[in-house]
């Protein structure tokens, strides 16, 4: 091969491997490590889901957030199997998380929900098994009574087989928690909450970072993203106040959304099946928000959740949205 070929081949693939952005790591309470921003997957499906693995991968992704109950753990499999398979990632070079829905709570049902979940992903492991909610359901889908410590108990079988290298909960309150804690013998890793301006959570990540307990935060584009929900407060993605930010870091509104989170020590999942969206939103580790920037974002809070609180389960002994 002659030495300009020899360039023309070299310099692109450095280039591409200098441009992929991976995001930094963090130690759970496990000693497990963490990617601090992850891939949301809700709503993707089919080939579509498949190709965003692809891309996500490309792009940086090592984190992939899925739940049984988004119906695309096989096609997230399959995404899985083509990156390993173009040599792009190994196995352990991932952290594949997935939840375990409210009809599988009895300690006897969550090693095979999860058995289930890894033959959907193909995998033998995955690195993050969550609770997906407190409250257990009914075949009919009416609310169960399961206590969340005897579910917790099969989640630790799950952790001791070695077929979740971490284990933690999703929609848990900081008592919920805490109880796990005092009468457990693994604490949770995680809890997977929504947070975004408009819903910025501050008293329950405290509680939670106290207890040793890492935050992801889902929904993390609060209402800057058209959402079902008709009374959508501020801020959309062209509030002057982001913008000013946005536009002293030559970022998006998005990129600061996300950024803002990462300050506040949580793990953001950001959704995208775009190609550029998805590049956009890992791209947010070469700038910092000042303590006054994150103090105006998170002054938008006004405790409004995207997906409304669930009042037909309000008086349940386990429901799960107080501080
Ligand atoms: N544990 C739980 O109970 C729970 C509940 C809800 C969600 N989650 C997890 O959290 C993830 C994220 O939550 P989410 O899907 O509700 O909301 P999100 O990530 O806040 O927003 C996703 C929406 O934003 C759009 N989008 C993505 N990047 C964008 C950008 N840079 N600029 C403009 N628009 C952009 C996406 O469209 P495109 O795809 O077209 O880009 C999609 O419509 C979920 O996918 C799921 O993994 C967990
Ligand atoms: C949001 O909820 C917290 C308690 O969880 C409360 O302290 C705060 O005042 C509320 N903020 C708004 C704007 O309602």
């Amino acid at each position: 091969m002659g030495l300009l070929a020899f360039f023309a081949i070299l310099v692109p693939t450095v280039l591409n491997i200098a441009l992929a952005l991976e995001a930094p790591t963090t130690s759970l309470n496990d000693g497990n490590k963490i990617p601090i921003l992850a891939l949301g997957t809700y709503g993707g499906n089919g080939d579509t889901m498949r190709q965003t693995i692809n891309w996500a991968v490309e792009a940086g992704y090592r984190h992939i957030d899925t739940a049984s109950l988004y119906g695309n753990e096989e096609d997230i499999g399959r995404g899985i199997a083509d990156v390993i398979g173009k040599g792009l990632v190994k196995r352990e070079d991932l952290f594949v998380t997935t939840k375990l829905w409210n009809d599988k709570h009895a300690r006897n049902q969550v090693v095979p929900a999860l058995k289930e979940s890894l033959s959907r992903l193909g995998l033998s492991y995955v690195d993050l098994y969550l609770i997906h909610f407190p409250i257990s359901s009914e075949a009919d889908g009416s609310d169960g009574y399961i206590d969340y410590l005897e579910t917790w108990q099969g989640m630790e079988d799950a952790k001791r087989q070695g077929l979740a290298k971490s284990i933690g909960v999703s929609n848990f309150n900081s008592a919920q928690i805490k109880r796990i804690i005092d009468s457990s013998q693994i604490p949770p890793a995680v809890n997977q909450i929504e947070i975004h301006p408009a819903h910025t959570r501050e008293a329950l990540v405290t509680k939670c970072h106290n207890m040793g307990v890492a935050v992801m935060a889902y929904s993390p584009f609060g209402f800057l993203v058209p959402r079902a929900s008709s009374a959508a407060p501020p801020p959309q993605a062209d509030d002057p106040a982001l913008v000013k930010i946005a536009q002293k870091y030559g970022k998006t509104t998005n990129q600061i959304v996300l950024r803002y989170l990462i300050e506040r020590s949580v793990i953001p999942v950001p959704k995208s099946t775009n190609k550029d969206r998805l590049k956009a939103n890992i791209d947010v580790f070469d700038f910092t928000l000042t303590p006054e920037e994150v103090a105006t974002i998170s002054k938008f809070n006004v405790n409004k959740s995207v997906f409304g609180d669930d009042d037909s389960s309000k008086n349940h002994p386990y429901y799960p949205y107080t501080e």
